[in-house]
């Protein structure tokens, strides 16, 4: 077989949840576990790419041969790939960031007898589409969990990130989160192609391949 044209290049992935702390004991979350990153980050290393895993909190543990950075909040994470992203050849988004944070997080727990009947939400930074605007960066990869009308939002998403590539997937009732395999149709500005449902980890190493093809055709 033929190297990977992902090989001996910079990979930074993104994977897992983010935490959006309440106070010290509370967190907003969402149901993600980091399989779907953690397995494209093994998929990656598998090919002989440098691979960066930026992780949420996940119990999961590290792909062979995978440098980790941990961080809990969507901030935290933002900086983490934004002062990598420069340096790599593809970004691929798989967090699932939190699109809000707590505006005043409490600095002690807060007792039942002082709850507050309303939190104040301030928006996240996103991201994909902070590294989808640098100049020269990366090629970026999104994902695009949805649980109605997949390809024309996948789609519409692809254009207003200004990303390079998006994997589509349908989540609710036992699918996407939380779960071993999955179903994923990958588009880009002129083409897509469907790779069907399958393991996490089988399709984790189809999208690097095509990955891999879109970084050789536009290298
Ligand atoms: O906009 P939406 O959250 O649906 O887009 C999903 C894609 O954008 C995923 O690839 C996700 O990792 C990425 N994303 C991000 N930063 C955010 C929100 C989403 O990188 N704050």
């Amino acid at each position: 077989t033929r190297p990977s044209p992902l090989a001996g290049q910079s990979v930074l992935i993104t994977a897992g949840p983010t935490h959006e702390p309440i106070d010290p004991v509370r967190f907003i979350g969402n149901r993600s576990s980091g399989r779907m990153g953690f397995a494209i980050a093994a998929a990656a290393a598998n090919v002989g790419a440098r691979v960066c895993l930026i992780s949420g909190p996940s119990r999961l543990p590290t792909p062979a041969g995978v440098e980790r950075v941990d961080v809990e909040t969507a901030e935290q994470m933002y900086q983490a790939v934004l002062d990598r992203a420069p340096q790599a050849a593809v970004f691929i988004a798989a967090a699932a960031v939190a699109d809000y944070r707590v505006e005043a997080r409490a600095m002690h727990k807060i007792k039942r007898d002082n709850q507050p009947d309303q939190l104040s939400l301030v928006p996240n930074p996103d991201i994909l589409k902070a590294v989808a605007g640098l100049t020269d960066g990366p090629l970026t990869v999104g994902f695009a969990a949805e649980t109605d009308d997949v390809l024309d939002n996948a789609h519409d998403k692809l254009t207003a990130k200004g990303i390079d590539m998006i994997a589509a997937n349908a989540v609710g009732e036992g699918k996407g989160f939380e779960v071993a395999d999955n179903a994923l149709t990958v588009l880009w500005p002129g083409g897509h192609r469907e790779l069907g449902h399958k393991a996490k980890t089988q399709l984790a190493a189809e999208l690097i391949d095509l990955v891999g093809e879109r970084f050789h055709a536009a290298d």
